[in-house]
């Protein structure tokens, strides 16, 4: 669905539906009165009366005459509960709810948003922001494996949405849109790689996905295959490769805006394990397909450079490296053994105590290999690594770990503004004997249950300079979902962390 700004008389009578957020408990008159003369019909009606506006509930109306404008009343909950996350609620609601009906163009009025009255600095663009990336995300659906029944019509889908206005759009609310529209196609793409079954969506899958971006939008790229993790000593990467029939592939995608090919770039570092049974020491049956999610990470810095392309790039100053080691995690004649000794491209050898503990020996060699590459001014990995994680902080929170208490502060800041629930971690550097001291290596790539994601991050953090700006992002329990929302209908790939990084690279 296209999302444009128009200008509203030249519109009046195109509309099929104008979209009006209300909050709950309040006066509609003044959103009624912003819709302008073809609404004067909606004043004293009986459903807005009737209408009580509670967070995600929604009401159509329509003056009974052919030619008047429809209205799509979104309640929006109480004021006192607001926030920008609820209209986005409220506006994938109901851009769904649109889907059904035949009502080729809603419309949203810039002067709705504005008498929803609320204060604060930049509101108007990030609920304009808002309510774009929500009305587009509230379309999505993964059917790319559903072949259609025969004599079935293809759901009807508006084609496009105008955001009406009288007065120009500032420069700030055309930014919001652009930052919104390239949002939603970073995020739907991140989506449909994470939703993706495994047998499709494979590391040379992803190596396509790459290229194709690097092309159309003149991104650098490289991909390396097996070969060249033996031959360069990526040895813990080489180890989870080996047992799987699908051909390992580390991908490299740069963004360099004019005159930053010099600087010290900031690398994203995305886990793309396509598949993790576990390998060797084997995962149980029950879930075990959601294992196809375990590249969320791949699957979010993939999104990311989709939405540079598609126009955030415009708002970039910093260089951008992204860096995805791709992997299965199988079991096999070749496949690692618990008790295998590696050496990493750190030259630290680790013990393989668990072959799923994978994650971490993917990671490991790469934040080497980032270090080798430049001087990152940060280095962030974004990752499914740990159950532990999701036990500790729930399904909807992702563990925020970091050796740069500037750097995670930041982050925290741009999650917080981006809806995206990231929670401050630990991590113990004098707990690391015990990951080095009973291990048949230098270090293990397991410690104890307890303290689980502490202890993966623990390891990671072995593989990073002490100047080195690292922050490590533990997705595990918010990538994937098995409820839906309104912004995430019917459950699965949520494309988490992309906003908040999209976020950091354009800041
Ligand atoms: N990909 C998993 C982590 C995971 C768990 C992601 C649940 C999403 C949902 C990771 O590779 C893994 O298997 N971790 C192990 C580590 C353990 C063996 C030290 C885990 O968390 O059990
Ligand atoms: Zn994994
Ligand atoms: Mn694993």
């Amino acid at each position: 669905m296209d999302i444009q700004f128009q200008e509203a008389q030249a519109a009046e009578g195109q509309a099929g539906v104008l979209l009006v957020p209300l909050f709950q408990g309040e006066d509609a008159a003044p959103a009624v009165r912003a819709l302008g003369r073809g609404a004067s019909w909606l004043t004293g009606h009986m459903g807005l009366e009737d209408f009580r506006a509670e967070a995600g509930k929604l009401l159509l109306l329509h003056g009974g005459r052919k030619g008047s404008v429809r209205v799509l009343l979104a309640g929006l909950g109480r004021r006192e509960d607001f926030t920008p996350k609820v209209l986005g609620m409220a506006m994938a609601a109901a851009a769904k709810r649109l889907s059904g009906h035949k009502l080729a163009r809603p419309a949203l009025r810039l002067e709705s948003l504005r008498a929803l009255r609320l204060a604060g600095r930049g509101m108007r663009e990030h609920l304009l922001e808002e309510a774009v990336l929500g009305a587009r995300l509230g379309l999505y659906a993964h059917t790319a494996c559903k072949s259609a029944a025969e004599g079935e019509d293809a759901p009807f889908l508006p084609e496009r949405m105008d955001l009406l206005y009288t007065r120009p759009p500032s420069a700030e609310e055309q930014r919001a849109l652009r930052r919104a529209l390239s949002l939603a196609e970073g995020i739907c793409l991140a989506r449909d790689l994470i939703n993706g079954p495994a047998n499709q969506v494979t590391p040379r899958y992803l190596e396509e996905t790459a290229a194709a971006l690097a092309g159309r939008h003149g991104f650098g790229f490289r991909s390396h295959d097996q070969e060249y993790l033996r031959a360069n000593g990526l040895n813990a990467f080489l180890a989870v490769s080996l047992g799987a029939a699908a051909e390992p592939r580390l991908l490299v995608l740069e963004y360099a805006p004019p005159g930053t090919k010099g600087e010290d770039p900031v690398i994203l570092l995305g886990k793309g394990i396509t598949f993790d049974s576990g390998g060797i020491s084997l995962k149980p049956a029950a879930g075990m397909e959601r294992m196809k999610s375990d590249m969320a990470g791949a699957g979010a810095v993939l999104g990311l450079f989709a939405a540079l392309g598609a126009g955030a790039k415009d708002f970039c100053r910093k260089r951008v490296i992204g860096l995805l080691p791709c992997t299965e995690n199988m079991p096999g004649g070749r496949a690692s053994r618990p008790g295998d000794v590696v050496k990493t491209l750190s030259g630290k050898t680790v013990e393989i105590v668990n072959t799923d503990a994978e994650g971490r020996l993917i990671l490991c060699d790469c934040l080497t290999l980032a270090q080798n590459m430049a001087r990152p001014a940060a280095l962030i990995d974004i990752a499914t690594l740990t159950g532990a994680c999701v036990v500790g902080l729930g399904e909807k929170t992702a563990g925020l770990f970091s050796n740069d208490p500037r750097l995670r502060d930041k982050l925290l800041e741009l999650a917080a503004r981006n809806g995206e629930r990231f929670w401050p971690m630990p991590i113990w550097d004098e707990d690391l004997k015990t990951l080095t001291e009973k291990s048949a290596a230098d270090i293990s790539n397991t410690g104890p249950r307890e303290g689980g994601a502490s202890f993966a991050a623990l390891f990671l953090k072995q593989f990073v300079d002490k100047t080195t700006p690292w922050a490590h992002l533990d997705i595990a329990g918010p990538a994937f979902q098995s409820l839906e929302t309104p912004t995430l209908p019917g459950g699965g790939a949520v494309g988490f962390g992309l906003r908040t990084l999209l976020d950091f690279v354009l800041e």
